[in-house]
């Protein structure tokens, strides 16, 4: 097990609890009238606004880590709102993009906002910010603000596992913790199927996670809940020695959106055999009760990842089904939604390979 990750987890929760407290652009006493200004497409006002925010090159300069995240959360919304009027905001605003790249390297996250500025680092109540003020998106932001810390402890657990043999009772007591862990993501989905409208999702809020062009015209996605770290569970859990460059294209497409430690973590497993491949091995080489009770386990983490994929998948299908715009195929993470089926079948299979092992073993031993 590698401390300095659970370290850096708990550094980051300290962190959050300070950053949702900041205000340093004064953007707390402006959302209402941004808000204002979008839904009546006044764009030169909202630029205006922007410009009125933006901090100069000695403020930037002093700003500690948290003010430089709490800056770009809130220089976000301006991003994303600009860039659903088809305006690219460096291009209209070009100061911003020193800003972007200052707040760049104090943060070492992207030059625009991520998923975790605008869900885990948003203030809740009257404070949070949104694009619309709609309930679907506060909703839609809580959906990913209720299972993102318990989504990194339970990769953080999977870690763990991935040091203790499965033999090892104690494999069973991290996996247990993990499994109440990722059972998050569940609720996350539940939390967004019953308060996000599919039609307001598909012809408001998706068009202000579009991708933005900044460093020399590079692009960089919106902050869309397919950059969470879940590739990561999956990396650990029954991926991570899986040869599929489109798969693998993915995963490491989010990498840089995360914080340093989910980079750190996936390099550390790639290529390894996974939690899911040792079971296997194990199985095959030694099966007694031990290794039965931590496979068993193992296929429970795979339900849970069922339950959260599949009604995941629907939700996803259903939102594009209602989409006024039929040219536009692809969600915030650039791509469309056949990737879901892709990923829960390649899901599928290697789970199938585990249990096809586990019931050689049980015909044997009759
Ligand atoms: C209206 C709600 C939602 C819609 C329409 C939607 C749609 C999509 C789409 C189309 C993708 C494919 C990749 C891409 O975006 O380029 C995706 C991926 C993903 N989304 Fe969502 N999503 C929604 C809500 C959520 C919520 C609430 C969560 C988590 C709590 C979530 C977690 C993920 C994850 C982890 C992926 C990566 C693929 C995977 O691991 O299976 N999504 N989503």
């Amino acid at each position: 097990m590698d401390l300095n990750f659970d370290l850096e987890f708990r550094q980051w929760l300290k962190r959050t609890e300070t950053i949702v407290e900041l205000d340093p652009i004064h953007f707390d006493s402006k959302i209402d009238l941004l808000h204002s200004l979008n839904t009546k497409k006044l764009t030169k006002e909202i630029v205006q606004l922007m410009y009125d925010l933006l901090p100069l090159p000695d403020q930037l300069e002093a700003f500690t880590y948290e003010e430089a995240v709490a800056t770009m959360r809130d220089l976000g919304i301006f991003i994303g709102i600009l860039k659903k009027h088809r305006i690219e905001p460096v291009e209209a605003v070009p100061e911003l993009e020193y800003v972007l790249l200052v707040l760049m390297v104090k943060t070492e996250l992207p030059p625009r906002d991520t998923l975790i500025h605008y869900t885990s680092w948003n203030p809740s109540g009257p404070r949070i910010r949104t694009y619309t003020g709609l309930d679907d998106e506060k909703h839609l932001i809580e959906s990913v603000r209720m299972a993102m810390p318990d989504l990194f402890s339970a990769i953080l657990e999977l870690e763990r596992l991935q040091h203790i043999p499965l033999s090892d009772p104690m494999f069973s007591v991290h996996c247990q913790v993990v499994q109440d862990k990722i059972s998050a993501m569940v609720k996350g989905i539940v939390h967004a199927k019953r308060n996000v409208s599919p039609a307001v999702f598909a012809n408001e809020l998706r068009f202000y996670y579009d991708p933005i062009k900044v460093d020399y015209g590079k692009d960089y996605i919106g902050p869309g809940a397919v950059e969470m770290p879940m590739f990561l569970f999956d990396h650990l859990l029954w991926s991570c020695d899986l040869a599929d460059d489109e798969y693998a294209n993915f995963k490491e497409g989010y990498l840089y959106y995360n914080l340093p430690f989910v980079t750190k973590i996936y390099f550390t497993f790639k290529g390894k055999p996974s939690i899911l491949s040792r079971a296997i091995r194990d199985f095959k080489n030694e099966p007694g009760p031990a290794i039965l009770r931590s496979a068993y386990q193992i296929q429970q983490l795979g339900n849970t990842l069922k339950s959260f994929r599949m009604p995941h998948k629907k939700l996803a299908e259903n939102a594009y089904a209602h989409s006024d715009e039929h040219n536009r195929t692809k969600g915030s993470g650039g791509y469309a939604p056949t990737i879901l089926e892709k990923i829960l079948n390649l899901q599928l299979e290697r789970f199938s390979a585990l249990q096809k092992v586990m019931t050689e073993a049980d015909e044997v031993s009759k």
